[in-house]
């Protein structure tokens, strides 16, 4: 895997930057109301990371892995593969976090899920990266990071067949 043809996207500054912009809105927002942090695997793990850390109220993180990409650069289209083992959420407040949102079918694949099984007090859904040009679902992301257009994108998290997720900036190839 040549690693050196990436093109910088945006610069690890300014991912440093907009996560605390980002959790300053949520601390705004939750006060300081327990919150149970629902971490997407694998892609948000860099992103859930940095922004827990600028949390100030009692959070508890979860992880469920939801997979619908294959190996090329494009959407499969349908949720394929699933892991979800969560405790029960009923009456607690739930900020999912995903790294990209792309046709929108993971998202709401997983927020019909939560709908269904819990009362919860409140859902949230905050992805990284925002690619509105692909959606195929009315889903709109509660919290973004960045907008990003029709480019596939790697690094903090996000891959490209499994590559670049260690990249400390937003790339694309
Ligand atoms: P959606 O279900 O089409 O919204 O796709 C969401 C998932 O597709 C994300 O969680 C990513 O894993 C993957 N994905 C979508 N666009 C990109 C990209 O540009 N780079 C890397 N992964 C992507
Ligand atoms: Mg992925």
């Amino acid at each position: 895997m040549n690693m050196t043809d990436v093109k910088v996207l945006i610069t690890e500054d300014e991912i440093k930057q907009r996560i605390k912009e980002l959790a300053a809105a949520m601390n705004e927002y939750y006060d300081s109301e327990e919150v149970y942090v629902i971490c997407a695997l694998k892609g948000a793990i860099i992103f859930a990371a940095d922004l827990i850390r600028e949390l100030k109220m009692p959070v508890k993180i979860e992880f469920i892995r939801l997979s619908s990409y294959g190996g090329n650069k494009t959407s499969s289209g349908k949720v394929n593969s699933v892991d979800i083992a969560l405790p029960n959420l009923n009456a607690k407040n739930v900020l999912i976090l995903e790294d990209i949102v792309d046709t929108g079918l993971t998202a709401k694949f997983l927020l019909d899920f939560i709908e269904l099984n819990f009362k919860t007090k409140s859902t949230k859904f905050c992805a990284f990266l925002d690619k509105k040009l692909f959606r195929q679902t009315d889903i709109e992301p509660d919290y973004y990071g960045f907008e990003v257009d029709d480019k596939f994108v790697v690094g903090y998290g996000l891959d490209y067949n499994g590559y670049y997720r260690n990249l400390r900036y937003i790339g694309y190839i």
